[in-house]
């Protein structure tokens, strides 16, 4: 056998090898194809709602087609041929809707950890709500990227919350600059109302750092809890106060070193009154409310 021979037997024998394996990648894939459900046999108009999950992040599952189908609705045999039908082993749909535990095991077959590790015993999982009340699995766009639809899913429900967003004094959650998800995560918190931090402080403190000090002079009612003075989404009074003027402090202060004079109904306070109280405000003199690092701030007033 010459050189040449040689080299044209190499040839001969990486084509052929090459022939063999298109075979048997073409075989694997014909073997694939009549592996794949059959849902889109009947499930066959590219334009419903069944077909717009092929373009979601849900669309390649299991290498996508109709094998996506089934990570969701499960093998669904009986369903899944022509003559009398059984419905899907998981729908979601309004035909035949499964208990919400399997909708969701469903679902939790993937998404467990991260953002949805507290779900069991979270206020909405007690509540016997399904992932699909807040998802829906077909769409483009799901909540999970789209603000202003997922708050407005939100306050279907939460009507009080609502009403607090339009209140004179609010956090910007209707202007879109803070949202319910920033605070709240709706698959259960780490704290107290699903809040994503322990603490209420901590949540304020996430965007609110300055108010975290730690301070020369504490006002204890700050370094323990914000919502003994403020509102979290809401109020009638400025700056999201629970009670307005002297009213907030005398909730605590009402006998203190300078006798305080609640302003009330009762119209101006008498002659004995403390000259520091007449018509003024606490805040005028006592500014640090949050804290004060100044040498001589013991009393919040610098
Ligand atoms: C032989 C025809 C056929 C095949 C194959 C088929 N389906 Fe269906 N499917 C139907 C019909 C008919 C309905 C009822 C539609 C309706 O009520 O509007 C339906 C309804 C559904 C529903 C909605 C159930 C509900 O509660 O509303 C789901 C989900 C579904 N099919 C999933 C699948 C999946 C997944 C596959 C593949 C594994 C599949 N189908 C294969 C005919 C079929
Ligand atoms: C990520 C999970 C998931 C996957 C994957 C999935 N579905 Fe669904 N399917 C759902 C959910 C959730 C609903 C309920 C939709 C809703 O909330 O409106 C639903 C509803 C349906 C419905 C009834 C609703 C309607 O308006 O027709 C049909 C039919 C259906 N799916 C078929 C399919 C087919 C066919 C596939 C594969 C191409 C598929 N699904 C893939 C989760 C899934
Ligand atoms: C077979 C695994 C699997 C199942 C079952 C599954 N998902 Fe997913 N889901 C994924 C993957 C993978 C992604 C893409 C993750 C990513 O991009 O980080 C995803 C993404 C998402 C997203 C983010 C959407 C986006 O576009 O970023 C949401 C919301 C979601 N899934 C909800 C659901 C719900 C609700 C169900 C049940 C009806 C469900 N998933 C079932 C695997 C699954
Ligand atoms: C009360 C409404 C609500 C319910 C119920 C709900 N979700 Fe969500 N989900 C949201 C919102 C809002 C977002 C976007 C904010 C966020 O990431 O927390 C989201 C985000 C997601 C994401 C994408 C972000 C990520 O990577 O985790 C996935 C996945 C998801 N949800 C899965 C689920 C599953 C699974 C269930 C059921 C166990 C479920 N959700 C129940 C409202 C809900
Ligand atoms: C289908 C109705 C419904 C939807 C939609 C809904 N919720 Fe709820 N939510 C409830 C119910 C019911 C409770 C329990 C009673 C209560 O505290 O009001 C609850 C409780 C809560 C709580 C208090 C949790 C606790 O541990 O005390 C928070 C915070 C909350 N939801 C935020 C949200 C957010 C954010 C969204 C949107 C992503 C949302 N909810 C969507 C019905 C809903
Ligand atoms: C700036 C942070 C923040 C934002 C944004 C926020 N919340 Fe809250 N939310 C809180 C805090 C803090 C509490 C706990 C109040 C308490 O325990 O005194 C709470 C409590 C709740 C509660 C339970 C108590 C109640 O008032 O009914 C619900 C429900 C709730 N929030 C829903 C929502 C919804 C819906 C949105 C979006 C529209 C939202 N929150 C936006 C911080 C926030
Ligand atoms: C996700 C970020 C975020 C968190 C968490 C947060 N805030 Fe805010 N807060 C804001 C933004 C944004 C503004 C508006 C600032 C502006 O307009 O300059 C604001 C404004 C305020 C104001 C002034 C309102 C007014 O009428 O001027 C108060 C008071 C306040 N926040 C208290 C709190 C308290 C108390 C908490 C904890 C329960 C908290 N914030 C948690 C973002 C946040
Ligand atoms: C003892 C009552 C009280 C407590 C407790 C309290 N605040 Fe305030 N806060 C006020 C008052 C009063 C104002 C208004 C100050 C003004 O108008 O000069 C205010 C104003 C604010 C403002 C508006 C911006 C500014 O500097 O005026 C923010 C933000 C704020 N507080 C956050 C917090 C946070 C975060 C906590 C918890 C660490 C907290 N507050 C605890 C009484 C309180
Ligand atoms: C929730 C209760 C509470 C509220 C509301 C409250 N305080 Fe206080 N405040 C306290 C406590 C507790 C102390 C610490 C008292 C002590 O150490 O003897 C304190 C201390 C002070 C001090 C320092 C006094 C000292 O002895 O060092 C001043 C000044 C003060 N508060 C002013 C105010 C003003 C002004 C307001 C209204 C904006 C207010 N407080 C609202 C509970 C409160
Ligand atoms: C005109 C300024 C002024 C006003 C208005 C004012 N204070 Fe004061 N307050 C002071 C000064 C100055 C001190 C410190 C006096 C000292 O150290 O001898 C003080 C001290 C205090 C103390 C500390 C008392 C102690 O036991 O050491 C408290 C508490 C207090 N004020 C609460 C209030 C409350 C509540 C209001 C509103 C109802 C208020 N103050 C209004 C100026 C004022």
């Amino acid at each position: 056998m010459t050189k040449r021979d040689i080299r044209v037997r190499r040839v001969g024998q990486r084509v052929t090898a090459y022939l063999a394996y298109i075979c048997l990648v073409l075989m694997a894939g014909t073997a694939f194809a009549a592996d794949e459900p059959g849902c889109f046999d009947c499930h066959d108009d590219p334009g419903s709602t069944a077909h717009r999950v092929l373009q979601t992040a849900h669309g390649s599952l299991q290498g996508g087609g109709a094998n996506a189908c089934t990570t969701c609705h499960g093998a669904s045999e009986e369903h899944d041929r022509r003559g009398k039908r059984a419905p899907p082993e998981v729908s979601f749909g309004p035909r035949w809707p499964s208990a919400v535990e399997a909708r969701n095991a469903a679902c939790l077959n993937c998404h467990e950890s991260g953002e949805q590790l507290l779900w069991a015993g979270s206020a909405h999982q007690q509540e016997n709500m399904a992932c699909d009340t807040c998802h829906d699995a077909h769409r483009l766009a799901d909540l999970a990227l789209d603000h202003v639809a997922a708050e407005d899913k939100c306050l279907d429900c939460h009507t009080d919350v609502r009403a607090q967003l339009h209140l004179p004094s609010r956090h910007p959650i209707a202007e879109g600059k803070t949202a319910c998800r920033d605070c709240h995560n709706p698959h259960g918190g780490l704290g107290d109302s699903a809040l994503r931090q322990v603490t209420l402080n901590d949540n304020c403190f996430s965007c609110h750092q300055e108010m975290r000090g730690p301070f020369l002079w504490e006002h204890p009612p700050a370094a323990e809890d914000c919502s003994e003075c403020h509102r979290p989404h809401g109020s009638v009074h400025p700056r999201l106060l629970n009670a307005r003027g002297p009213a907030l402090c005398q909730q605590c202060h009402a006998a203190a070193f300078h006798p305080s004079v609640p302003y009330d109904a009762a119209g101006l306070p008498g002659a004995g009154a403390d000259v520091n109280l007449l018509g003024k405000n606490c805040l005028n003199c006592h500014g640090r409310i949050h804290g004060s690092n100044h040498p001589s701030g013991a009393r919040l007033t610098r």
